[in-house]
């Protein structure tokens, strides 16, 4: 165990078997890990944490994945779109707020045509000086390249499950190939990448998790979101019980050990499971936080779990709350970007040799 963990610290080379047996370890050897993750964040990435502001523009979706709350099944769900003034007046205030990355996330919602979502980046990028996210589901490569073009700076593309068979028996409208291929795409048009999945999807294992470690080393993520499955009254994993809060940290510092210096958010689905479970989490590797800015009527209505966090607060005081948890923990909120280390790495290795990078896919 001491040999694993120093290795686990020095280099993170660590295989699947390894994975597994920590993903079972239980009580003082679970914090021993955590205290290792905990490590590895501070070498790698210091004490900062980055903050995002996160915008539900669309809680329309054509989908219908088994465990999210707005699957086009559930007809209880009230949808909403914000128009596209309304979620660039948006993002421009979060910027004037001092956030420095904003994240546009929607169900899959193809009533955004490729060229609007073009337009709603470039007026953001055009009126302020923030990092865009996006976070869409699967489009076509032309739109992905599109919104690249328009000055969009990372994507996140969670894969949700490593288990092919599993993936596509909660995802009825796609497959892992295609996921994989969306992210590889957006690596290749110059996007920092962000994946990550579900802890205690129904029917998941440890060695399916373990999988989902390794493929966040494969496809060398910039960005790498974890949260535990929540389930919800409005779809078919109704009566499943919910993944735990001590798998998705253990999750939370095997992905920060295998990758190093990955952006990790503290999810909001692991402060629902737990009051302090985003405090948790950046102790055990995290070092994002993505308070929620949607405004009201829609924030209430993007329930893909249910009992989210901080959906009836006032969105104003979702950074102030955020700061003051970080501050808690002896943590300082990063100001700027914050963009990907790999990332940047990998633009100053091209600006010296002038063509491709080792590190991309
Ligand atoms: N429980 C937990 N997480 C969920 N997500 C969607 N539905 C649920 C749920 N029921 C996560 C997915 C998605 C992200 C936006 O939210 O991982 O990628
Ligand atoms: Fe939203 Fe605390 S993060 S109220």
């Amino acid at each position: 165990m001491n040999s694993l963990l120093n290795k686990c610290i020095e280099s993170g080379n660590i295989g699947r078997d390894e994975i597994i047996f920590l993903l079972g370890l239980q009580g003082e050897d679970t914090v021993r890990l955590i205290r290792a993750a905990n490590e590895v964040r501070q070498r790698y990435c210091g004490d900062e944490v980055h903050i995002r502001g996160l915008v539900e523009f669309s809680n329309t979706c054509r989908n219908d994945c088994l465990y999210c709350g707005i699957r086009r099944s559930n007809t209880s769900v009230r949808r909403y779109r914000m128009t596209p003034d309304e979620i660039v007046a948006t993002a421009t205030g979060l910027a004037k707020r001092g956030i420095g990355t904003v994240v546009l996330q929607s169900g899959e919602d193809s009533h955004y045509s490729g060229e609007t979502v073009a337009e709603i980046v470039r007026s953001i990028k055009a009126s302020a000086d923030v990092a865009v996210t996006l976070s869409l589901g699967e489009r076509s490569f032309a739109d992905y390249a599109l919104w690249r073009q328009a000055g969009a700076d990372r994507y996140l593309l969670r894969h949700e499950t490593a288990n092919p068979a599993l993936f596509e028996k909660i995802h009825p409208d796609s497959t892992l190939e295609r996921r994989l291929s969306c992210l590889r795409g957006l690596r290749r048009l110059g996007y920092q990448i962000g994946a990550g999945c579900m802890v205690g999807i129904p029917g998941q294992t440890l060695e399916d998790l373990a999988d989902d470690i390794l493929l966040l080393r494969a496809l060398e993520v910039d960005m790498a979101g974890i949260g535990p499955f929540i389930p919800h009254p409005g779809t078919p994993f109704a009566g499943e019980p919910a993944g735990s809060l001590d798998l998705t940290l253990k999750m939370v510092a095997l992905a920060r050990i295998v990758t190093r210096d990955a952006l990790i958010p503290a999810t909001t689905a692991t402060g629902s499971i737990d009051e302090f479970g985003r405090e948790k989490a950046l102790e055990a590797g995290a070092n994002v936080v993505m308070p929620n800015h949607t405004p009201f009527p829609y924030r209430v209505d993007y329930e893909i779990y249910p009992n989210k966090r901080c959906v009836t607060e006032d969105p104003n005081q979702c950074g102030p709350c955020l700061t003051a948890r970080i501050f808690s923990i002896d943590r300082t909120a990063a100001t700027g970007k914050g963009h990907s280390p790999r990332h940047l790495r990998a633009q100053a290795y091209k600006a010296t040799k002038g063509h491709g990078c080792p590190w991309s896919l």
